[in-house]
């Protein structure tokens, strides 16, 4: 049987990987993250100090970028992103990088570095890519394209019980202005903004279990593939 491309874009907290992950398990596809690898990036720029509060040094990341070897391994069934051939998987999901990661995202020739690696990875299907853009610039002819939003109240809220299970407390209204934040940046870049591919699903999930999430996805994909 023909293994397709499953393209899933969203808005941040929106649950996508957690579907994306789910899918690609039950389809026996890959799954690729493709914002842990912008995540990968930002936490390059933090431990090389190329990037500060209120400045990118965007010639020297852009001489970097050959040095920046992204891949991903499996740790006990959970994927694991791995820079220079360092596990930092928990490293890259902290505010501070998903900040970075926000901002080094808005470069285009980040963004056309990691797009060119994201199509190789995907090039011979039977992928499970999540993203912003993965709809509208990775793979336009995907034969499966999701989606994914939520209200940004509900998303915020998922992340503040997510930091807090990590130990990571923060403020409700803090977590909140950070969403709102993201997304504001997301959509409003110049380079590939965060929008609904015109041939893509929409699945908003404010008021939906991960069981009913996951029965849609799965009927979407088994009505794709057949
Ligand atoms: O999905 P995430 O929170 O891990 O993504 C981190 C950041 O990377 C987020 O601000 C959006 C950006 N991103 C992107 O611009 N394009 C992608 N395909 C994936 C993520």
């Amino acid at each position: 049987m023909k293994k397709i491309v499953v393209a899933i874009d969203g808005f941040s907290s929106c649950g996508k990987s957690t579907m994306a992950k789910a899918l690609a398990k039950y389809a026996g596809y890959t799954y690729v993250d493709t914002g842990a690898m912008y995540r990968a990036v930002a936490l390059y720029a933090i431990d090389h100090n190329l990037i500060d509060a209120d400045n990118i040094d965007e010639i020297g990341l852009n001489k970097a970028l050959n040095d920046i070897k992204i891949s991903f391994i499996t740790v006990d069934s959970v994927q694991h992103t791995v820079l220079n051939g360092v596990d930092v998987e928990s490293r890259i999901r902290t505010l501070e990088v998903a900040n970075g990661a926000s901002r080094v995202s808005a470069i285009g020739f980040v963004r056309r570095a990691l797009v060119a690696l994201q199509q190789e990875m995907g090039k011979e299907g039977g992928v499970v890519m999540d993203g912003r853009d993965i709809a509208t610039v990775v793979f336009p002819n995907a034969e499966l394209k999701v989606f994914v939003t939520a209200t940004a109240e509900v998303r915020a809220q998922r992340r503040y019980d997510e930091l807090k299970a990590k130990g990571e407390e923060q403020p409700y209204a803090d977590v909140l202005a950070n969403v709102q934040e993201r997304d504001y940046r997301d959509t409003h870049r110049a380079e590939s903004p965060l929008r609904q591919a015109d041939d893509a699903r929409l699945l908003d999930n404010s008021n939906m279990t991960r069981e009913e999430q996951f029965e849609l996805l799965k009927s979407w994909f088994e009505e794709t593939i057949a």
